[in-house]
């Protein structure tokens, strides 16, 4: 099959993403299937202008992965955030969940908000995404297995009734979040009404090339009020920080605001006493299913810690933060030297290298790689270099691999 080849150029003005002439070919495969057509040159020429049909392309070209409290030390930042934002100013705190792919992301912005106590008058979740299908079953609140690979389910107990093999969310906190369709890419189809006091734009950036992440992070800058939280994905630190950012150095969060903005002390470190630590066990807890919103409580942050990164790599991974990046690589450097398999140490060293030492990045990312071949960012990056550098058939392979370590969609609601 000969692909048409306006096809990747309009994916790629339409959404930002580089994708390979392999992989699109594929989709389009998959879609004649589906459909049970034959005739590939006039599917393709309908893709041009039936929106509907872009769509269910898209679909199969993004990776949807999310589950519910996917980064649980972002979302109790974030939580704390606003909790402090609301008893300062005593308005509605608004919070903008992009992408949010099948709802889980904003859901557990609102049930984390629940959990310190705020109820549902306090704060109020945008939720926008580019593909319509993945929101249409987020507005379904119906969730499977793959949704809830969190360590510690508690929340599942309290905010959710089992439904067959799934489990549907209450209508409490569905309540709290609106969803639309929306383009990063296209501000005027992210604007809605007042500013956002917090955004989350977690696992996208990473999809796109440094020019179109900086049209992205501009946007977002436009729809954040100035002393505003941003959270991005932990390997999209580097480039929020390229375009317009500064990270607040919170561990473990990528939290990051304006850079221009006056960060008030209560930004940087949010002093609202947090809830008393203790662990979430669905027996101790009560059932709020109802619409009332429960006790202030512990978020799950202690549950889901990742192993704890060597403190050499920890301090390395704060000097890029804060946007250091040749002090970073020189740590970087004498720590390899001492120890070359660590392969966060080479992923980070890449992730910290400017466009113009794209060739060292990609040596850095083919060791992360070598040492560990499910280092997804690592992947991901990868791709992406390859993409610049018009390698799009490797790209291609990589974006695949990468997608193939994602746990299968298949249980989705
Ligand atoms: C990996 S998911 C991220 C979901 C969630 N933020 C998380 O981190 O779990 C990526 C999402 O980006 C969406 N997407 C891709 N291009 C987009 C664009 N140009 N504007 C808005 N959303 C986009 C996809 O539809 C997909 O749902």
């Amino acid at each position: 099959m000969r692909l048409d080849p306006r096809l990747a150029p309009l994916v790629r003005s339409r959404t930002g993403l580089a994708i390979a002439d392999d992989m699109l070919g594929r989709a389009i495969r998959q879609r004649l299937r589906e459909r049970q057509e034959s005739d590939a040159e006039t599917y393709m020429a309908r893709i041009l202008d039936d929106e509907g049909e872009f769509a269910d392309l898209l679909e199969l070209l993004v990776i949807p992965e999310t589950w519910f409290f996917r980064d649980p030390q972002a979302i109790t930042h974030a939580a704390r955030f606003a909790q402090e934002r609301h008893a300062r100013s005593g308005r509605p705190v608004r919070l903008l969940s992009l992408p949010c792919s099948t709802g889980e992301e904003p859901y557990t912005l609102a049930m984390a908000l629940f959990d310190v106590g705020l109820p549902a008058s306090a704060f109020q979740v945008t939720a926008v995404d580019i593909n319509e299908p993945s929101l249409e079953r987020a507005r379904r609140g119906l969730y499977g297995r793959n949704s809830f690979r969190a360590k510690d389910l508690g929340f599942r107990e309290r905010y959710f009734s089992a439904e067959g093999d799934r489990h549907r969310l209450a209508e409490s906190v569905r309540a709290q979040v609106r969803f639309r369709q929306g383009n990063i890419l296209q501000l005027g189809s992210l604007r809605d009404g007042a500013l956002f006091d917090v955004v989350l734009c977690r696992n996208l950036l990473i999809y796109f090339d440094d020019q179109t992440q900086g049209r992205a992070l501009s946007h977002l800058a436009a729809l954040l009020h100035d002393d505003g939280l941003l959270c991005v994905g932990s390997s999209e630190m580097v480039s929020a920080m390229r375009h317009g950012f500064a990270s607040l150095g919170v561990a473990q969060a990528s939290a990051l605001v304006k850079r221009q903005a006056q960060v008030a002390d209560a930004v940087r470190s949010p002093t609202v006493a947090a809830p008393p630590r203790r662990k979430a066990s669905p027996r101790q807890a009560p059932a709020p299913r109802a619409p009332a919103p429960p006790r202030s409580r512990a978020l799950p942050v202690d549950a889901p810690a990742p192993p704890a990164p060597p403190p050499a790599l920890e301090q390395a991974q704060r000097l890029a933060d804060a946007g250091r990046g040749a002090e970073a690589e020189a740590l970087l450097r004498a720590l390899l030297e001492q120890d070359r398999s660590q392969a966060g140490a080479h992923f980070l060293l890449a992730l910290i290298l400017p466009d113009e030492r794209a060739a060292e990045a990609e040596r850095a990312l083919r060791q992360a790689l070598y040492l560990e071949p499910a280092h997804y960012p690592a992947l991901c990056r990868l791709a992406l270099i390859c993409e610049r550098a018009g390698r799009l058939d490797e790209a291609g392979r990589l974006r695949e691999r990468a997608a193939r370590i994602q746990p299968a969609a298949g249980d989705r609601a």
